[in-house]
């Protein structure tokens, strides 16, 4: 890309499309150019050489808009394009994301569905570009607040950077009330809040500088921005930050607040894994329940497991299996409420960190942990973890 082209450029005919555009796209490249026009006009820019990142065409005057667009794509073969018209047919539009076009959106254009277009149309070039590098991205969200989603997200990223040896990125997006960096007693990096107030900066070196190295292979992005400072989390700020992410680590965590609503479109559709952790309550029946469907609303495929935390063995008049009936779905894992999790966190350590030196016996709820992490990590990996703990004790000469 030449110094003089913006990254992100649209031709459209219609005023109100290009208010619509502006107001998507200023927020995210002020470099943003909006112009009247369509495929003849963006043809004369690709011509003098300049490739956005991202080009928003109108094909409404195209008489074959699948040609042009096969021709804009020759080229700038590595821009994302953005197709629009006048036309709503189904036949055109798989022609359309045929000949290479990410999305194809109805005029007039609506803030909401650019939006969701843009989303998706950065993850359609980041793919094509990373297909085996891209991490796998876990989620994990609280049916309510205080049931432990924050501490499984905390104990399961060590335990996949420490044990396994994988390089873990850990993304607290609770902007005001994030525990992360408090459990790994590490410093809370502005990076976040930094990029949701300026998503233009969103790159692999921003997102290097962002992170806070909490161990060797394990980094975090986790913020404690002042409760009075409204700081509201933008969708397409988060996914383009959680794509760089994924570029750069084998796995990538996300705590993500039950409350963040807005950007579980950006984030749920790209999950490998969604662990939705609850306590075995009468509310934490009817939130996980509408946790739940909201989650397969967004994405009916999304690989949900259920986990139920703080478990205790005194009956408290709601069973695992009222649970489950209640919410009709299985339980995957239930971690018991174990004091070690709390002394371990209280001690800004994790407990797999804690269990390997001042604690005696083993933490129940760790091993539960490593059994999860074991379902995101896959069996062969667990082999090789194995592998490593085998000749670590090896070297220490210890029996296991
Ligand atoms: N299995 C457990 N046993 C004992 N205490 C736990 C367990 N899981 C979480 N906790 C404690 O519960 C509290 C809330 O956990 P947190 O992870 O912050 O919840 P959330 O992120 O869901 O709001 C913390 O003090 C944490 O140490
Ligand atoms: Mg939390």
């Amino acid at each position: 890309m030449t110094e003089q082209t913006p990254e992100f450029v649209a031709f459209a005919y219609d005023a109100s499309d290009q208010k619509v555009i502006s107001q998507v796209v200023e927020k995210n490249w002020p470099s943003a150019a909006v112009h009247s026009g369509g495929v003849a006009e963006a043809v004369a820019l690709l011509n003098k050489g300049q490739t956005p990142h991202a080009l928003l065409v109108d094909f409404s005057k195209s008489p074959d808009p699948e040609q042009d667009a096969k021709k804009l794509r020759e080229l700038a073969p590595s821009t994302t394009l953005i197709g629009v018209g006048a036309t709503n047919d189904v036949v055109l539009f798989r022609k359309l994301l045929a000949a290479g076009v990410a999305d194809y959106l109805i005029k007039p254009l609506h803030v909401e569905s650019l939006q969701q277009s843009i989303i998706s149309a950065a993850h359609f070039s980041a793919g094509e570009e990373k297909k085996s590098g891209v991490a796998d991205l876990i989620v994990i969200i609280g049916a309510r607040g205080g049931v432990g989603a924050s501490t499984l997200a905390v104990n399961a990223a060590w335990v996949l950077s420490e044990e396994y040896r994988y390089s873990v990125a850990l993304a607290d997006l609770d902007i005001h009330y994030g525990s992360s960096a408090l459990a790994l007693d590490i410093e809370p990096s502005p990076g976040l809040r930094e990029a949701l107030k300026n998503p233009s900066r969103i790159d692999s070196l921003f997102v290097t500088s962002a992170l806070v190295k909490a161990s060797e292979r394990l980094y975090v992005m986790g913020s404690e921005e002042p409760i009075d400072d409204e700081i509201v989390p933008d969708p397409a700020a988060i996914s383009l930050l959680l794509n760089e992410m994924r570029g750069r680590f084998q796995y990538v965590i996300v705590d993500l607040p039950r409350n963040l609503l807005p950007i579980f479109d950006a984030v749920i559709p790209e999950a490998t894994k969604v662990f939705v952790v609850s306590d075995v309550s009468l509310s934490g029946i009817r939130d996980t329940v509408r946790l739940l469907s909201k989650i397969k609303q967004i994405n009916k495929k999304s690989d949900i497991r259920l986990v139920a935390n703080r478990l205790i063995d005194t009956p408290t008049g709601i069973t695992v299996k009222d649970f489950e009936r209640g919410t009709d779905s299985k339980i995957d894992f239930t971690i018991p409420d174990d004091i070690k999790i709390a002394v371990a966190s209280n001690a800004g350590k994790t407990v797999s960190a804690m269990s390997c030196g001042a604690m005696s016996s083993p933490s129940k709820a760790l091993l539960v942990i490593r059994e999860i992490c074991q379902t995101i990590a896959g069996k062969a990996a667990a082999a090789k973890k194995k592998q490593n703990m085998t000749s670590i004790m090896g070297l220490l000469g210890k029996k296991q």
